[in-house]
């Protein structure tokens, strides 16, 4: 639900002004501005009132930190900071490190709050937390360098959204600071990390999400 709210809001007119996504015309294109934006609201909203009304035999002080966990990842210190300083960048040349944050901010902190909020759930103890967490911040951030490589690689047709759209909007990417082979070996070198991450973990419990970090370094759309 909040993946789906941060892609429609990512696609208005406003923000990236999108009108293909998941192979079909965006919430906008459909359903109009107005709707789109309190689409995007109520299903952020439909998330937390989810986490508090389903969750089931978790002791209650996990379903809070867990509901904290999930506000900070889409408040202004997460998703919205990312967004934000996405939309600022446009056209202007930034270096590595502001990217990193852009990155991290927008689309790491999701996963990170996926990640983290089960490991909560589960009944995880801190240092386990811990490692999830950095586990989930690599391939956070694997995820959105993938999808700049993506971006100048292949068609729209492949991806289901408009490819090409952060080189028509003067984004700043991976592949446009680093070069297409330098991002693409950054890939490699953070699905490594994040797999490192597993190494105090069982191994079958674990193989999900190894497996995981490999399907987002190495999908094709
Ligand atoms: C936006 O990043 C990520 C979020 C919606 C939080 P992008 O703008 O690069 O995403 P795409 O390329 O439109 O999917
Ligand atoms: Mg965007
Ligand atoms: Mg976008
Ligand atoms: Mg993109």
């Amino acid at each position: 639900m909040i993946h789906t709210m941060s892609l429609i809001h990512d696609d208005l007119p406003c923000m990236d002004n999108d009108a293909l996504r998941r192979g079909k015309p965006t919430n906008h294109i459909v359903f109009g501005e107005e709707t789109a934006v309190l689409a995007g609201d109520a299903l952020l909203s439909l998330a937390f009132q989810h986490v508090a009304i389903s969750t089931r035999n978790v002791l209650p002080r996990r379903v809070v930190q867990a509901i904290a966990e999930l506000g900070s990842a889409v408040g202004s210190q997460g998703l919205v900071a990312g967004q934000i300083v996405d939309i600022c960048s446009e056209g202007k040349q930034i270096g590595l490190d502001e990217l990193e944050y852009i990155h991290v901010h927008k689309t790491s902190v999701l996963l990170e709050a996926a990640v983290v909020c089960g490991a909560l759930m589960g009944g995880g103890h801190a240092i386990q937390v811990r490692s999830l967490r950095k586990y989930a911040r690599c391939i956070g951030l694997l995820f959105q360098v993938v999808d700049d490589i993506l971006d100048v690689t292949k068609s729209s047709e492949e991806l289901g959204k408009t490819a090409g759209k952060d080189l028509e909007s003067d984004k700043a990417t991976y592949p446009k600071l680093m070069g297409l082979e330098k991002a693409k070996e950054f890939v490699i070198r953070l699905a490594d990390k994040a797999m490192e991450e597993l190494s105090g973990f069982d191994v079958v419990t674990s193989a999900p999400l190894y497996h995981l970090a490999n399907y987002i370094a190495y999908r094709q759309n």
